[in-house]
């Protein structure tokens, strides 16, 4: 083994030695000793490395760019500037290079400086090339797993970076939810669909940040009628802005696909709008459908800086809130039609039963609304008020028509007979949970407040109001109306008879405010003047 400058020559020493495969080395050599630096310099081109080399080592410096080259091999002892100020500097501009020091036997105190300032290793001179080679595979090696490393740093840092967006993107839906919830509990006080829908395009507007709302809904097939806008002046009321959708041009645009929006409409889209005095500078559009059918269409104009996925996020969210509001409306609807069908048919069966009282029913739900509407009864106590009434003889189905019809007298036992219609009428209607509600004016509208009444023989206010008021109206109509049994009493008698009846028969109070309502005329077919003479009975009697 030959020694030269310092260095053992390599020729010999290399062989067998692991090649550097197709990857080359770059290796930065600093020696100022030329000899010694292009000696090391071709045994390691012969290798296969590729070296930059420098007898300066301040030249070194000023030529190195961190992470062009893959091990700088220094020096230590040189004029000027020692190799371990060029590691410390090398250091500073790279924490990762690979520096690795040549030093002598002796040179304790180089070698810990060395160490401490982040070199890779220390070289004992004269230098054995084989200890160089091996570590310049170690430094390869490392230098392969430090960009590994790094690879999987920066991929974990665009996974993070893409875990955030997510969760930005997951924080913004959350309070898309919050807000889309709060809409919806305030639309589900509202209990109307227009009601429902002004309030829900109202909070679009609010909940979107844009200018105009619109929902349009279809009445059947393809016409759209009932629409339902908003913008930041014209709050809840509506607004020709949506006359927009009776463009069928424009619900062509819409109503395609699910929710989607545009930042940019095109020239076209723009100048129709503006038809409609729309000076749309972007829109988001949610078609309403359920099924296959078209229901209407939800859609916001005009949102500073555009509309976003989040937009689209919350309204996909209230138009579904609006599509089952649309779709159970019309199932209510239908529901109701039917209800009320039913209604007039069992009254006409009542009525069809027993020709004495032939409108008597309707007569009654007239002056219990009217007794109602005094007592301050709400929309849907008058609405439970007309259906009580309509049904309170319903029982008199179950009565045979020689006892319904009988003219003159009813025996006793036909008299208890005819009083048992509040407790069949009560048995037919029970367990019909749309009527429970109204129960008491089918079982109670026979009671009296002395107790004398059936079929409880309840008094005072045990009696139920509903009872009490429909006893009232229905005794009066009685009076005044032709029975198979007697004519009809004329209508001051019939007063006569509800104030002689105040306390006994009657709650007074209700008969005060009944007696109030015919004073005032606001009784439709009583006139106040029919208070000071009988021509109403004589109407009666010829119509009777
Ligand atoms: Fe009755």
């Amino acid at each position: 083994m030959k020694v030269f400058s310092g260095y053992m020559q390599c020729d010999a020493i290399s062989k067998g030695f692991e090649s550097m495969g197709n990857e080359s080395m770059k290796v930065m050599l600093i020696d100022d000793d030329r000899e010694c630096l292009e000696s090391l310099g071709d045994c390691l081109e012969i290798e296969g490395y590729e070296t930059l080399q420098f007898v300066d080592p301040l030249l070194a410096l000023e030529s190195y760019v961190p992470g062009s080259v893959d091990a700088i091999v220094t020096d230590i002892n040189m004029p000027g500037i020692n190799g371990i100020q060029v590691l410390q500097k090398i250091k500073s501009l790279d924490p990762e290079a690979f520096v690795i020091m040549l030093t002598g036997y002796a040179d304790v105190e180089n070698s810990i400086s060395s160490l401490n300032s982040g070199a890779y290793t220390l070289l004992r001179k004269p230098l054995k090339i084989h200890d160089l080679l091996s570590t310049l595979v170690e430094v390869r090696d490392k230098r392969r797993e430090n960009t590994e490393l790094n690879k999987k740093a920066q991929e974990l840092d665009r996974t993070t970076e893409d875990l955030d967006k997510t969760y930005e993107e997951l924080q913004n839906h959350v309070v898309a939810v919050d807000q889309v919830q709060s809409v919806i509990s305030k639309i589900h006080a509202a209990i109307d669909l227009p009601h429902i829908l002004n309030e829900m395009v109202a909070h679009v507007s609010h909940l979107l940040g844009c200018q105009y709302s619109v929902i349009k809904v279809r009445d059947g097939d393809r016409r759209y009628c009932k629409c339902y806008s908003v913008n930041e002046h014209l709050s809840g009321r509506h607004c020709s802005k949506a006359d927009c959708m009776d463009s069928p041009q424009i619900v062509s645009w819409l109503e395609c696909g699910s929710t989607w929006f545009d930042n940019d409409p095109g020239e076209d889209m723009i100048r129709v709008l503006k038809k409609y005095e729309i000076d749309a500078t972007n829109l988001i559009v949610s078609p309403l459908t359920h099924g296959d059918k078209a229901l209407g269409i939800l859609v916001g104009f005009n949102k500073p800086g555009g509309f976003s996925g989040n937009d689209k996020f919350m309204l996909t969210m209230v138009s579904s809130i609006a599509v089952t509001a649309i779709f159970n409306n019309g199932l209510i609807s239908q529901l109701k039609e039917l209800f009320e069908t039913t209604i007039e048919s069992l009254v006409k069966t009542i009525d069809a039963k027993d020709s004495y009282t032939r409108g008597h029913t309707g007569r009654v739900s007239q002056y219990t609304l009217a007794i109602g509407g005094e007592l301050g009864w709400d929309e849907e106590k008058l609405n439970q008020a007309y259906i009580g009434t309509l049904f309170h003889d319903i029982g008199k189905i179950g009565i045979p028509d020689h006892v319904l019809n009988k003219k003159g007298k009813l025996t006793s036992e036909e008299y208890e007979l005819m009083k048992s219609h509040v407790t069949i009428g009560y048995e037919i209607i029970k367990d019909i949970p749309k009527l429970k509600d109204v129960l008491d004016y089918v079982l109670c509208h026979h009671e009296r407040w002395d107790g004398r009444g059936y079929p409880r023989g309840l008094a005072g206010e045990q009696i139920p109001l509903d009872g009490r008021v429909v006893c009232v109206a229905d005794s009066f109509d009685a009076m005044i109306s032709n029975r198979s049994y007697r004519n009809a009493l004329p209508v001051t008698k019939a007063v006569d008879e509800l104030k002689n009846g105040a306390g006994s028969q009657f709650d007074a109070r209700i008969v005060k405010i009944f007696i109030g309502l015919l004073q005032s005329g606001k009784l439709e077919g009583i006139s106040a003047a029919s208070l000071e003479s009988d021509d109403m009975v004589d109407q009666r009697k010829q119509a009777g």
